[in-house]
């Protein structure tokens, strides 16, 4: 039967993400107990209702679904490892940032002693967490994610990806590898701008709105990726690797730093080197599947 939200759950870690679920899952009636290596974290939500287990033990025994979201796998693995027995029966939420390998180690870890798995990527900040806004990708056991799906609704809106408890880390860490992408090159914009005394909070309007209208390019772009057709490109890569060295030598002019920007201008002139002038944007992926540095 599915669960409601008279489910109890435990929630391992209470750093600024752990305290944002807990507080979710108490506003959504959950019974919640917590648990955190530094306890006076737990002081406000105690307040709010939760219970505050004395023992990782304790929080465990407390209810069917255990949530942990801590900084890293090793600690998951340092405050669970020595109570793998326990988990029998329950179902481990994972919410902690890691590598699809870490997951699907976890994932066999935890079956093996008899818990249900379900490895997930938030892709939101703590104060989302709770609003429809706040991603959470889930991985894993899909008995689980069936019978805890209105639970884990509480935390955001909640997807699942497969059975595979690599792919929500996998999806998390792509996503946040465009991100990361998107704020390097805002850093980078500003810094140029800002050479010439031009407030960043002045110049950001701009980039949004062209960062907005080069989005639309995306699933084109993707969809040649896919297909491997060769994209129907009027910005073909050799009039763009140029522009893109223009980026450099304006930046260096200004006196700021391209280390943000040569690995983006070293992959564009090992695409054209390697395609003798046919290559296009799309084929830049290919590129970096055959890279030995990210193989490595
Ligand atoms: N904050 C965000 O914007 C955000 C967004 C998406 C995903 N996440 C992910 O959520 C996870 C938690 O992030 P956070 O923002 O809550 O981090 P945080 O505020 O730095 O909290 C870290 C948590 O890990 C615990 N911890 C660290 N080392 C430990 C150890 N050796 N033994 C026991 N507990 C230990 C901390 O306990 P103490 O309180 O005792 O130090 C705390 O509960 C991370 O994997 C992060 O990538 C965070």
């Amino acid at each position: 039967m599915a669960d409601d939200n008279r489910t109890p759950v435990t929630v391992i870690g209470l750093g600024a993400m752990g305290r944002a679920l807990a507080g979710a899952l108490l506003d959504n009636g959950h019974p919640t107990t917590v648990w955190n290596r530094s306890i006076d974290k737990a002081k406000r939500l105690a307040v709010r209702g939760a219970t505050v287990a004395n023992t990782v033990e304790e929080a465990i025994a407390a209810s069917p679904v255990v949530v942990v979201c801590v900084l890293d796998y090793a600690v998951v693995r340092e405050i669970l490892g020595p109570l793998s027995g326990s988990l029998a029966g329950r179902t481990l939420v994972n919410l902690t940032n890691g590598t699809p390998k870490q997951a699907r180690e976890t994932a066999e870890w935890a079956t093996g002693y008899g818990a249900d798995y379900l490895d997930g990527g938030i892709m939101a900040v703590p104060v989302m967490i709770g609003r429809p806004e706040a991603l959470i990708l889930y991985s894993g056991s899909p008995g689980a994610f069936g019978l805890h799906e209105r639970t884990l609704g509480a935390l955001g809106t909640a997807t699942y990806l497969n059975a595979d408890a690599g792919h929500a880390s996998l999806y998390d860490l792509a996503l946040l590898a465009a991100m990361y992408g998107m704020f390097g090159g805002f850093y980078q914009a500003a810094a140029m701008v800002g050479s010439e005394k031009v407030p960043a909070a002045e110049f950001a309007p701009m980039v949004v709105s062209w960062l907005n209208a080069m989005t639309v390019a995306l699933p084109t772009v993707a969809e040649a990726m896919d297909t491997g057709a060769g994209a129907d490109d009027d910005s073909n890569l050799q009039m763009q690797a140029v522009s893109f060295a223009n980026i450099l030598s304006a930046s260096r002019e200004q006196g700021i730093s391209t280390e943000l920007l040569e690995p983006m201008q070293a992959l564009l002139n090992r695409a054209i080197a390697a395609q003798r002038g046919g290559a296009d944007t799309p084929s830049l992926i290919g590129m970096l599947r055959t890279d030995p540095v990210s193989a490595g």
